[in-house]
């Protein structure tokens, strides 16, 4: 599928000639409607290798729907999806993997009681002998994933331990890491530190980095403007499932970003209303 050059999906593109930081995922006024409710409509996005993009949007924004469309797991209902420039429409998540487009999820990634090594390697096993001799190569894949972990800057004391006495934010790690070995392009996080504290959150968000060092495209979803300004190149923030604002880090402030995902003009109508209400200090509020 990762078909380049001049076949007639690529007509019209001369104002996309190939460059080092092609996309490798776009979407081009993408759409999503569920029955009668449209969860999204009209967005553009581009994942480029080697830069962190992150969306933001409040709860129901169509965060998850969108990243659904490029993991293969909806299938978008307007405009188009595109993988290398070329349009793809994705049957399921098998075949997003297939183009190198990992997706991790918060919780489903791994599986509590196997150890940490079984997990890194779960549905891809590698064996070794011929049958009816071939076996699990343990040793090579406690070896491989050992490497792999520590390549990422992830060190366990222990690889027999089992993922659920790991932190959330461990297991987020052997999540990246693991993509990362089996060939990712594109890295899909859902909200990767929604669940947890500070310490683990900069744990995340270290390794999101070293991805982004790797050449990955990362699309890190998010409610929290400052772990996205923290490690974000570009940042699209949705509403009511369309795009308010889409910009590079250069255009824009964490100041300005807070504001957009606050809500700015909502915030400025409610601190107008609250400053009729006896009581309320409107000074005390933060600024909208
Ligand atoms: N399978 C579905 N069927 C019908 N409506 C859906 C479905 N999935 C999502 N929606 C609706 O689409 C809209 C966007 O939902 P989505 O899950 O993409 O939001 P989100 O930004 O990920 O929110 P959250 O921050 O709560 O995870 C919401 O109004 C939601 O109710
Ligand atoms: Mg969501």
């Amino acid at each position: 599928m990762t078909v380049h050059g001049s076949g007639p999906q690529d007509a019209g593109r001369e104002d996309h000639p190939p460059e080092r930081d092609a996309p490798v995922v776009e979407l081009r006024g993408a759409g999503k409607s569920y029955g009668n409710i449209r969860a999204l409509h009209g967005v553009d996005l581009a994942v480029r290798p080697g830069r962190v993009t992150c969306v933001l949007g409040d709860n129901g924004a169509g965060k998850s729907t969108l990243i659904k469309i490029i993991s293969g797991l909806h299938r978008h209902t307007e405009g188009e999806l595109l993988v290398d420039g070329v349009p793809v429409r994705f049957g399921s998540p098998r075949e997003a993997l297939d183009l190198g487009i990992a997706t991790v999820y918060q919780d489903l990634a791994t599986v509590p009681l196997m150890p940490v090594w079984r997990n890194f390697f779960l549905g891809s096993e590698t064996t070794r002998g011929r049958w009816p001799l071939r076996r699990l190569d343990i040793e090579g894949m406690k070896r491989t994933a050992d490497r792999e972990l520590r390549s990422m800057g992830i060190v366990l004391d222990d690889l027999e331990q089992p993922v659920g006495t790991l932190s959330g934010g461990q297991r987020q790690c052997v999540a990246i890491a693991r993509a990362v070995h089996f060939g990712a392009r594109v890295l899909i996080l859902d909200e990767p530190t929604a669940a947890l504290g500070v310490k683990q959150s900069g744990v995340v968000l270290k390794y999101i980095a070293a991805a982004r060092e790797r050449g990955l495209g990362v699309v890190f979803i998010t409610h929290n403007p400052h772990h996205a300004y923290l490690v974000g190149d570009h940042f699209s923030v949705l509403r009511l499932g369309t795009l308010e604002l889409a910009a590079d880090r250069a255009e824009v402030t964490l100041q300005e970003l807070t504001h957009h995902m606050a809500g700015g003009a909502e915030l400025a109508a409610l601190r107008h209303e609250l400053a009729q209400v006896h009581g309320v200090d409107v000074e005390e509020l933060p600024e909208a």
